[in-house]
Order: structure tokens, then C-alpha cells, then sequence
């Protein structure tokens, strides 16, 4: 059992205030309504993100740690239902069992005495990737989905079902931002690691079977972090920004992820086809999350939150303010360059990006033809500058391993047994039997007594239009414990 301590949460700046874990599950039939809400207006609307129920030992990093809690809202004949739940995984039904935290934090790595974690431990033990990012429905299953880890599916009233594997093909999971083809049905998906294969990429039809089983990306020979993908009717488009996992680093009380600005940014633009990736690559910049992405002929467009650095305490010796503004970066593989052009200066993601980006006009990288290797940042003309300096929040991330925990080599087998994992070829693609797709409102159920004061907030009739199908189910992702955010968008 690791001896860390529970991080103080009064002192973590993700884990108190606003950002405070909510560790009560309740559900709400009939929430008050202010307003008149449409009576067309039927679904469901669901979120996730990190929000651990116990504190966490040792260290916290947001907003990739932190157990899963879903949101559910329920719009039903004018009427409105609440739920949320956490995304019960094999690892937190362990530390529910043992009622604390047991494993350590990503920047605290420790051992976890085995006689806890149950018959069938999360492949990603020794540390707890749970299924916080996000919540996607594709072919009848309901998914939570976390960074690289497999995802966990869901009933329609939120409870966990159990770990979920794509039948098979996808044993060793996925990251969190899959994109759904709406004129295929088609679901592409990607994964990094910190060994070999580094970056995969694979298709899961619209039936739920794997059609593309895991397929390497040649010419990424080190580990990045990757959040999201963009699809076009031609391709997969994956962004490598140089944010490198150093696991050597993360057992030796090191920086295990880190900003490395001078290797540039590359872009693989993968066939859809199968055929050969295509490399453009840049100055480096970086993005969580891309908004969309379409073929322009023979370049292909990519609008996204630009961000001059990932934040969260990843810059390392490179920190400075981060700069933010939504951009279109014009991608263009038949000479390998990438052509920024900020079309706005308000930042838009990114804890401290909340300083604007100066440059509203084009910034261009020319390069010469790109070889799948990293970019050169020589010809950059980007000129986003910081016009009001504002420091990021405050990260756990500095948080100092313990000597149990940083120097043992089972430590280290057990990561690259877990993170080793080859993905097996699907012999049949068989799906599994798909559950209802039904978005019926959870009972009525209560687990704890819900607030007296629950209600919500709805525009005016005359401002609210439209209507959705009654078994559509809207989904967003992770975004601390502020309330809904936007609807996420398909490409
Ligand atoms: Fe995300």
C-alpha cells in the first residue's frame, strides 16, 4: 500500500472552489423550470469529466486525473431530469472497497497492494486513468472514454456496465476524442503510448466492429501527448505538438511531460484509404481540441483553438503566458507546410491562455518538404504575442514522488506491461450485442437527497428552436465542474 498522503484540497486550485470534487450522486425528476421550456424539445444531454471521489495521495494533475462523474439532464414534455453519477471502474470500485484513495498520483507513482484491486484490474495500474474526458454514443453503446485508457460503457440511466473493448478489437483503448463519420456511421479513433507503437490509429464501423484494427503511424519514434483528432472526407487528421511523456522521468521524480517548442509542430495527414500518411509540420503550436477540418482541394483546412503553449504546468524551462486565439491552419502536403492564420484574437482553451493572441492576420510557416521527422522552426513568421501577461493557475504537478514510490523497477515493469500491449488483429469484427439505445430518464431513484434549489435556467420560448429526436443523445466532455459546456460538435 503507498504511504503518500492525501493532497490537501483547500491548497489545490483544481480541487476547491469551483473546481471542488462533487461527490454526492443524486437524481432530480422535475427540476424547476425558469422560463418555458419547448415541449419538442425531447433528449438527453450528457457530460464527464474528472472529479475524484476520494483525495487523491500524492500529487493531482488536471485535468487528466480524477475519476469519471457524468451529468445527465433529461428534457421530456417540458419537463427536466437530473442525474449524475460516477463512472464506476474497476480501479475506483477498489478504492471504494478499501474506502480511500490507493493509487498514486501520475507525477506520484506508487505500488498498490494487489490483494486490492480485484479479479480484473484496469490494464493501466499501477496508475488510475479512469474514464473522465468524455462520453460518446456510437452504434448503441454509450461510452466513457479516458486518455488512452478503455473506455467503460454506460446504461442510458448513467450506471457503469463494465470495461469495454470493441469485441476485442480495441483491448488496449482509446483516447478520449473519437470522431464519428455522420455519412458513414464510421468511428475513427487513435492512441499514443509511451513504447512502441507510439501513435496507432484504427476504424470502428458503424455497426460497432472493427474494421481497421490498429494500424501504426510510421515515423513517430517518441512518445506525445494527443488529445483530439479531425476527420475529412479524405483523412485522419492527427496533430503531433511537442509535448513529449518522459516515463523515465515520471519514476525518477522528473518532469514526465513536457514542452519542447524548438521540435515544432508535425501534422499526419492519414489516408482514410489505408495509403501512405502524409507529414506537414511548423512552428510549434498547440491545441486540446479541433473544431473542425474539410478537404479545400488539394490542401485540407483546419480550424481549431490555437494556443501558443498546452498549459497546465508542462512548459517546463519554456514556461511564458499563454497565448490563445482561434485559428484555420491551412495544411497542405503537397509541400509540407503548415499556414496559421489567426481569424480571432480571443483565446479559448487552456488554463492561462487568457491572453489574446496580437497577430488577427495571417502568420505562415513555410518549410521545405516534410519528412516524417521533426519540424524545423526556423522559417516561422507567426507573431502572436502576449499583450496581458496572466500566469497559469497554480498545478499539483510539482508535487515530489516519495523514495518508495520513484525508484522501483517493478514499478517499471508493470507500466511497460501495461502500456505494451499489441493490438491483436480482429479475426471476425463481430460486434457485441448492442443495448438499447434508449435515452430514458433514470428512476426515480435518489442514492442522496437531492438540493432543495435545484433548477434550471431556460431561454425563452421564442429563442429556443428546434427540436431533437427522442432518442438522440448530445454529449460533451471534460471541463472541470463549471456546468454544461457547448454541445460537441461532429466533423
Ligand atoms: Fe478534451
Amino acid at each position: 500500500m503507498s504511504s503518500l498522503s492525501p493532497v490537501d484540497e483547500s491548497a489545490e486550485p483544481f480541487l476547491s472552489g469551483r473546481f471542488a470534487p462533487v461527490r454526492d450522486e443524486i437524481e432530480v425528476d422535475d427540476l424547476v423550470v425558469d422560463g418555458t421550456l419547448p415541449s419538442d424539445v425531447t433528449g438527453a444531454y450528457l457530460r464527464n469529466g474528472p472529479n475524484p471521489e476520494f483525495p487523491p495521495l500524492g500529487s493531482y494533475t488536471y485535468p487528466i486525473e480524477g475519476d469519471g462523474m457524468l451529468h445527465g439532464v433529461w428534457f421530456e414534455r417540458g419537463r427536466v431530469r437530473y442525474a449524475n453519477r460516477f463512472v464506476r471502474t474497476n480501479s475506483l470500485k477498489a478504492e471504494e472497497a478499501a474506502g480511500k484513495a490507493i493509487f498514486g498520483g501520475l507525477m506520484t507513482p506508487a505500488f498498490v497492494d494487489q490483494s486490492l484491486l480485484g479479479p480484473d484490474p484496469d490494464p493501466t495500474w499501477p496508475f488510475k486513468l479512469d474514464a473522465d474526458v468524455n462520453i460518446v454514443r456510437h452504434a448503441g453503446h454509450i461510452l466513457a472514454i479516458g486518455e488512452g485508457a478503455p473506455p467503460y460503457e454506460i446504461a442510458a440511466d448513467l450506471d457503469t456496465l463494465a470495461r469495454y473493448d470493441f469485441g476485442g478489437g480495441l483491448p488496449a483503448g482509446i483516447t478520449a476524442h473519437p470522431k464519428i463519420d455522420p455519412s458513414t456511421g464510421e468511428m475513427f479513433v487513435f492512441r499514443y503510448d509511451v513504447s512502441a507503437p507510439f501513435l496507432s490509429w484504427a476504424v470502428v464501423g458503424a455497426d460497432g466492429s472493427v474494421t481497421r484494427p490498429p494500424t501504426a503511424i510510421d515515423g513517430v519514434d517518441e512518445a506525445y501527448m494527443i488529445h483530439d483528432c479531425a476527420i475529412t472526407a479524405r483523412y485522419v487528421v492527427i496533430v503531433i505538438g511537442p509535448l513529449q511523456l518522459d516515463v523515465n522521468a515520471m519514476l525518477s521524480g522528473g518532469q514526465p511531460i513536457l514542452w519542447k517548442p524548438e521540435l515544432g509542430t508535425r501534422v499526419a495527414l492519414i489516408p482514410r484509404d489505408g495509403s501512405a500518411v502524409r507529414w506537414v509540420h511548423g512552428d510549434a503550436f498547440w491545441a486540446w481540441h479541433w473544431a473542425n477540418a474539410f478537404d479545400d482541394g488539394d490542401v485540407v483546412q483546419l480550424d481549431f483553438a490555437w494556443s501558443s503553449g498546452p498549459g497546465f504546468g508542462f512548459a517546463g524551462s519554456h514556461a511564458a503566458p499563454i497565448t490563445g486565439s482561434f485559428a484555420r491552419a491551412t495544411l497542405n502536403p503537397s509541400n509540407g507546410t503548415i499556414d496559421v492564420h489567426h481569424l480571432d484574437q480571443n483565446a479559448l482553451e487552456s488554463p492561462g491562455s487568457t491572453t489574446a493572441c496580437s497577430a488577427a492576420t495571417t502568420a505562415t510557416s513555410p518549410s521545405p518538404a516534410a519528412p516524417p521527422t521533426r519540424a524545423s522552426s526556423s522559417a516561422s513568421t507567426t507573431s502572436c504575442t502576449a499583450t496581458t501577461p496572466t500566469p497559469a493557475p497554480a498545478s499539483a504537478s510539482t508535487a515530489t514522488p516519495t523514495s518508495a514510490s520513484r525508484s522501483s523497477s517493478r514499478v517499471t515493469a508493470l507500466l511497460t506491461s501495461s502500456t505494451a500491449t499489441t493490438w491483436p488483429t480482429p479475426a471476425t469484427s463481430t460486434p457485441t450485442t448492442p443495448p438499447s439505445s434508449s435515452s430514458t430518464p433514470p428512476t426515480s431513484r435518489t442514492r442522496r437527497s437531492p438540493p432543495s434549489t435545484s433548477h434550471v435556467a431556460c431561454p425563452t420560448a421564442s429563442t429556443a428552436t428546434g427540436s431533437r429526436s427522442a432518442d438522440r443523445l448530445e454529449q460533451s466532455d471534460e471541463g472541470g465542474h463549471e456546468g454544461p459546456r457547448p454541445f460537441e460538435g461532429s466533423h
